[in-house]
């Protein structure tokens, strides 16, 4: 089987997944879409209401505000793969608790070592926790560059947290700025953070007891 074979032989499980309780709810699963060879793969959170009603990522409303942000800085969504850490939709949008990320795990790193991308960009807290480091803070971390298993990491904030507050939605926009501009250059050694070296943070996050990750 060629790569896109593979691809599309992982979402056809994915669709049928039942490894967690969101299989129960949702309408469809989200496996995650886009070009089988991107140099950058978005991973957001989890599929939201119109995901689910479409079986695609991020064609909400938060899903066009992060399009059409990408698109003014030149990135189009044909080009980059798309997907989240859950694949099915948490009720009432709901953070995903750890268990159902824990249970979604190895299809993200399938399709990870699949897509083979050079850059990852996790949306949000739980993506970047779930991917990078759980010692790491979306608010503190975006917009900075860590390395794990030789795939640069570049967290940004949740277009759903910019589309709540115009504060917000700046540091958002200021995110995409950046993302363009690491993209854009050689990002120097001295930049990026490989994850051994992130420091434990001193006290838990107020959520880690509930076995939930914080969205920020
Ligand atoms: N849509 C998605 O597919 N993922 C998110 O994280 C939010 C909206």
């Amino acid at each position: 089987m060629d790569k896109t074979e593979l691809l599309n032989a992982l979402a056809d499980e994915i669709r049928v997944c039942p490894l967690c309780r969101l299989a129960e709810t949702r309408t469809h699963a989200v496996p995650g879409d886009g070009e089988e060879s991107a140099q950058i793969m978005f991973v957001g959170e989890g599929p939201g209401q119109q995901e689910d009603e479409t079986g695609h990522p991020f064609v909400g409303k938060s899903g066009k505000l992060l399009m059409s942000e990408l698109q003014k800085i030149g990135i189009n969504r044909r080009e980059v793969f798309i997907t989240n850490i859950v694949k099915c939709r948490p009720p009432g949008n709901r953070t995903p608790l750890a268990d159902e990320i824990a249970a979604c795990n190895d299809w993200l790193s399938a399709q990870i070592a699949l897509v083979e991308p050079k850059f990852i960009v996790p949306v949000g807290g739980p993506s970047l926790q779930t991917l990078v480091s759980k010692n790491l803070r979306i608010t503190r971390d975006r917009s900075h560059v860590f390395r794990r298993d030789g795939i640069l990491f570049i967290p940004i904030l949740h277009p759903a947290a910019a589309l709540r507050s115009p504060d917000t939605m700046k540091l958002f926009q200021e995110d995409i700025a950046n993302l363009k501009k690491f993209l854009s250059r050689e990002i120097g050694e001295s930049e990026i953070t490989d994850i051994a070296e992130v420091a434990p943070i001193s006290k838990p996050a107020p959520d880690e007891d509930g076995g939930t990750l914080s969205l920020f």
